[in-house]
Order: C-alpha cells, then sequence, then structure tokens
C-alpha cells in the first residue's frame, strides 16, 4: 500500500501555502516537483565532488565520471537497455529529437522524402521536422485523432509510401493524457523499415517502459518531468544508429585524436555530447530514477490512472464542464474548458485557491486547432497528489464557474 503522505513529505516545496491556500501542484505535465533525495544528490555534488568528468586523473575528477556514467547505468537499467551507452544525455526532449533529426538530414533523409507525425504532436515533435521539411521539399504526414480523440492507427498504414522514411509520435499526448499504442505503430513501421522515434517525455514519468522490448529506434524523455533536475534529458537510440547517426554538434569530450588536418571521434555515447555536461543534473537524475523505482513504476501508474479517473468523473457531473480525451486509460493527464469561458480565466482563479493549473494550447496547436479551441485546462498529475486535492480543486472549481457566470 502506497503511503502518498509519506511520499509528499518527501518534497519540501509542497509544503507551502499560494495566496493562502496551501499548495495543490497539478503542473506535473510541465515539469514536476523534486524529492529532498534529488536535491541533495546535487548538493553533495557540488559540496563534495564536483570537477569536470572524463578529463582529469586527479581523484575528484574520476569521482566526478565514475558519478556520471553510474547515473548513466542506472538509466539503462530503468528502461531494460543492456549497453548503457545506449543512452546519451542532452540538455532534454527537444535537444534530443533535434539531434535525431539533424543527424537524419544529414544520412537518409533526402529530398522529397516523407516522415509521418501525430495529430497531437508536441510542437519539439514537430519543428525540427519541419524545418528539414522546408529545406528538403519534404512532406509531413499526419497520423489523425479519432472521435474518441485517439489515434487513429486505422490511418497509419494508408500515409506510408516509398518514400516514407520516419515516423515520430507522442508516446503519450501531453495535452490530453490518451496513450499511443507504439507497439503497433512500431510493428507498422517496422514492416515498412521505417524509422521510428518515440516521444517518451509525458509517458517515462507514468509508467514503466521496456525500451529492449519495444525496439524503437529511439526514444526521448526529459529528467525534469521524472522527478529530476532541468536541463537534462534523455535520447536512447538502438546500436544501428549509435554507430552511424551523423553528428551535428561537436567539441571537447566527443574525441579520440584532433589535428588540424582530421578528428578521429570517441565511439558510444560520448560522440554526443560535447562539452561539459549537466553533470550534478546527471547525478540528480540517478536519485529521481532511485525514487521511483523504488515507489515502483506500475505503482505510480495505477495511483495516477486512479486520480484521472476520480477527476474525470467529477468533472463529467459537472454541465458547465467540456472533457477532451476521455479515454478511460490515460497517464495523468485530464484536459477541460468551461463553456463560453477562456482557460486563461479558470486558471488565473484557480490559482486565487492555491491550485496550480496550466492553460493554453500546451504547445499544441495543430491539436487545438482540429479541436477547434484556443486552448484548454490541463490538470495534470504526479506520484504525490490525493483524491482529497482533487476534491478541493472540484469545489473551488464551481466557486470559479460561479464567478464567471
Ligand atoms: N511540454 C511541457 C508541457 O506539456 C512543457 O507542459
Amino acid at each position: 500500500m502506497l503511503s502518498i503522505q509519506n511520499i509528499k513529505s518527501q518534497f519540501p516545496i509542497l509544503n507551502q501555502k499560494i495566496n493562502g491556500n496551501p499548495l495543490i501542484y497539478f503542473d506535473n505535465g510541465a515539469t514536476v516537483q523534486k524529492p529532498n533525495v534529488v536535491l541533495k544528490a546535487m548538493d553533495d555534488y557540488y559540496t563534495y565532488s564536483n570537477a569536470n568528468i572524463h578529463r582529469g586523473v586527479h581523484t575528484l575528477s574520476r569521482k566526478a565520471s565514475e558519478l556520471y556514467e553510474h547515473s548513466r547505468k542506472t538509466v539503462a537499467d530503468f528502461f531494460n537497455v543492456l549497453d548503457p551507452q545506449q543512452i546519451i544525455f542532452t540538455s532534454g526532449t527537444t535537444d534530443s529529437i533535434n539531434i535525431i533529426a539533424q543527424g537524419l538530414s544529414k544520412s537518409i533523409l533526402k529530398n522529397g522524402d516523407e516522415i509521418v507525425l501525430s495529430q497531437y504532436e508536441h510542437h519539439s515533435n514537430i519543428l525540427p521536422w519541419q524545418l528539414w521539411a522546408q529545406e528538403n521539399a519534404g512532406i509531413l504526414k499526419v497520423i489523425p485523432i479519432n472521435q474518441n480523440q485517439e489515434l487513429d492507427l486505422e490511418k497509419f498504414e494508408a500515409l506510408i509510401t516509398p518514400k516514407t522514411k520516419v515516423v515520430a509520435v507522442a508516446h503519450v499526448s501531453n495535452t490530453l493524457g490518451v496513450i499511443t499504442d507504439v507497439r503497433k505503430i512500431i510493428n507498422l513501421a517496422k514492416k515498412h523499415n521505417l524509422i521510428v522515434v518515440i516521444d517518451g517525455a509525458q509517458s517515462a514519468p507514468h509508467m514503466q517502459i521496456d525500451l529492449q522490448e519495444l525496439g524503437a529506434d529511439f526514444f526521448v524523455c526529459s529528467a525534469h518531468k521524472m522527478y529530476g533536475p532541468t536541463g537534462v534529458g534523455v535520447l536512447y537510440m538502438n546500436n544501428y544508429w549509435l554507430n552511424n547517426l551523423p553528428i551535428n554538434k561537436t567539441g571537447g569530450g566527443t574525441i579520440k585524436t584532433v589535428s588540424f588536418e582530421k578528428t578521429e571521434y570517441a565511439e558510444g555515447a560520448l560522440r554526443f555530447e560535447p562539452g561539459t555536461p549537466n553533470i550534478a543534473g546527471v547525478i540528480g537524475f540517478e536519485a529521481a530514477i532511485k525514487f521511483m523505482n523504488e515507489i515502483g513504476m506500475q505503482n505510480i501508474y495505477s495511483h495516477e490512472l486512479q486520480l484521472v479517473n476520480y477527476a474525470q468523473q467529477k468533472l463529467r457531473d459537472i454541465d458547465e464542464v467540456i472533457l477532451y480525451g476521455t479515454s478511460d486509460e490515460k497517464a495523468g493527464v485530464v484536459s477541460f474548458n468551461l463553456k463560453n469561458q477562456h482557460p486563461f480565466d479558470v486558471g488565473t482563479l484557480l490559482d486565487k485557491y492555491g491550485i496550480a493549473v496550466r492553460t493554453g494550447h500546451h504547445c499544441t496547436q495543430p491539436l487545438m486547432q482540429h479541436l477547434g479551441i484556443q486552448g484548454t485546462v490541463r490538470v495534470s498529475f504526479a506520484v504525490y497528489n490525493t483524491k482529497e486535492e482533487i476534491d478541493f480543486f472540484i469545489e473551488k472549481l464551481k466557486n470559479v464557474i460561479r464567478m464567471l457566470s
């Protein structure tokens, strides 16, 4: 049995009042709060082990390098990846997708090729591909969503032509919380020899993911949505791409030998990690992964699913509410509007009660255009949220409805 109060007590930021009310943090899709173990790991690194990595023979440098590489191994284990070198640390999901898009643009993507995305992609999984398409007469095709606001995978295969090279989709919609059947996408894509990129920014914090079993070419996510610090991301790639993806950023740390005539690059993850990385962040990320492992990803998923279902059920009882992405199988997100009200007004008034939600287009403007709305109010959960918080939120939402009517 999970003790949510015990878990919550490990997050000092949650123990405060906002506008006179206890903070209810429902903006975990944007970034999640950090437990003491993560804060301490980073503090300890700066206090006792700060040194640059992979560059020094002195004790502190060796210690920092060991901590950094240990984190890589822990992250690899978390995703059941056999070779830790397949885990590359970047600055976040956005950085990871840019590295993939630019690398593929220098290798397999040719003028006029096609890339398949989905209707509910985050801008960060649209823009790098769009930039390539604009410069190379490329075409972006879109898997539509059906009436239940889930991806219509029946329509996916029909989008594939001999020119299709890549399919890049979100595992979980950041706006709707809907979970994509990525297994089905990967199976279909592999039948057509497509490269598969999975944006796991909104799935990795909520569910167990086995990258060996999944079999995608690339998988990306961000530490700060997984109880870790900002400025650290994961770029997983399979062995083929680890050895063959062209790099687009170079610098110290990525090389074996350099002369003015030529450079021999390092093998493995370091080839993609130029400059001094976010060492403290990577070490903090390891603590975050251990924190999640201790609770258990299945427990996190079940708890958050209960919260989603409870919140959706309560919201369905309110006449003024329009719910989006109402599937029962979701990861941590509930999105809604109040009829005839702007989401910003709802978010601003909820903040007066100490309730933090995200409002707006959630960096998914093409989805908003499809739904014919400007934005939504998004409630997104983490393991420390409770049904009592949802009750308080529903009570205050009813006040907001009265105020706005
Ligand atoms: N991508 C983050 C979100 O969905 C920022 O809110």
